[in-house]
């Protein structure tokens, strides 16, 4: 792997510059989403549009109360429904945080669709639940709560004959990323080691390659049961994707990033609202055709897409299947039988 393709750079640009894309129209009547992450930037403007298309109950997931509320009070003034948003708090730098929310959402009625969009890209070296920081994140903490709601998604998957959806917001950055840490006999070991500030920015890229990895691997293990399975003995259908929104305006990169790159925002950025657009269509309900084509799918620009051609060489399938092993081990060590008994594959 040795950093990204001309064609992927100048789809890059063209993604950026010249693609427009719609506001969401689809209806979430009588759904309930779980948005992480929503107190600012993308995760609280795709709450806005949920909101919006006529959920009943939105869950902002935030790990600072008061933020939380603070967005409701936007959501509410914004799309002038009251009662639908919810503030539950989860901090995903904590597992046991993560837990915790992932029982309370246990005892929801339904759960028809999650975003998980709350994501960091630090300046520098910190390591919090014996992971890098970005790994803990954006990586074990995003699948920790995929596999815990996994349970509550199938069920309302099978109650309502509907197709259930859980979004993990990547990056076209993954494209850029470098994974050095797949040389080291153990991956996750690997990233945790320090790094130099130099390196260390390259880590984000590395997360959401991983994010991919261990997904395509978590979508191939949880297949869909087919035309509206009501059977309790099936899996359901539960459509896991990940989605790319372009490059956004957002505090993501902290207030002091350099002036190069304040500018190629002013130019190529896309409004935060037009990237929440893209998380909306990522857990829109999703007819039967679509939610195959969807699962363990990468989507950018409301379509499927491919994400970098390494993911389908020799080293890119060997690395998936030892970061698919490795994650988890990680992930029964947090819960013991949170992965299901689910195999390599
Ligand atoms: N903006 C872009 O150009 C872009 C491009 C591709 C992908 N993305 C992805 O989009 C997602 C959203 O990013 P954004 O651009 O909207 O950035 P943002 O404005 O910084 O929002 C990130 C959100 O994640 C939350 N968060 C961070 N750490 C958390 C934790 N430990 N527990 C719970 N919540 C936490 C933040 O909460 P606090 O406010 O409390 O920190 C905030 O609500 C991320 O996954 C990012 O990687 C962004």
């Amino acid at each position: 792997m040795s950093g990204p393709a001309l064609k992927d750079v100048l789809s890059l640009f063209r993604s950026q510059l010249a693609v427009s894309l719609p506001i969401p129209t689809a209806s979430f009547a009588g759904e309930t989403v779980i948005v992480t992450g929503a107190n600012a930037g993308l995760g609280r403007e795709a709450a806005k549009h949920v909101v919006r298309l006529g959920a009943s109950k939105v869950i902002l997931a935030v790990r600072t109360p008061s933020k939380g509320e603070d967005a409701r009070t936007y959501i509410e003034n914004e799309t002038k429904r009251t009662g639908v948003a919810e503030v539950w708090t989860v901090d995903m730098s904590s597992f046991e945080s993560v837990k915790a929310f992932a029982r309370k959402a246990q005892d929801l009625e339904r759960l028809d669709a999650v975003i998980a969009n709350a994501g960091i890209w630090p300046t520098k070296f910190e390591t919090l639940e014996n992971n890098e920081a970005t790994i803990t994140v954006n990586v074990i903490s995003t699948f920790l709560l995929a596999h815990l709601l996994l349970p509550t998604l199938r069920r309302t998957s099978i109650a309502h004959g509907t197709i259930t959806r859980f979004t993990v917001v990547d990056s076209a950055l993954h494209k850029f990323a470098t994974l050095k840490a797949r040389k080291s006999p153990a991956i996750f070991p690997a990233l945790a080691a320090s790094l130099s500030p130099k390196d260390y920015d390259a880590r984000y890229m590395d997360s959401k390659l991983l994010v991919l990895l261990y997904g395509r691997a978590f979508a191939a293990a949880t297949p869909l049961s087919g035309p509206a399975s009501t059977s309790v003995n099936s899996n359901g259908n539960v459509v896991l994707d990940f989605v790319n929104p372009g490059y956004c305006v957002s505090a993501l990169r902290g207030a002091d990033i350099p002036l190069g790159e304040r500018v190629g925002q002013k130019v190529m950025a896309r409004s935060t609202d037009t990237g929440a657009c893209t998380l909306v269509d990522a857990i829109r309900p999703l007819s039967e055709k679509e939610a195959k084509e969807r699962h363990g799918a990468y989507v950018d620009d409301m379509k499927v897409k491919k994400g970098t051609a390494w993911l389908d060489t020799k080293d890119g399938k060997e690395t998936q299947l030892q970061v698919w092993t490795e994650l988890n081990e990680i992930l029964e060590g947090i819960e013991a039988g949170v992965t299901g008994g689910l195999g390599a594959k």
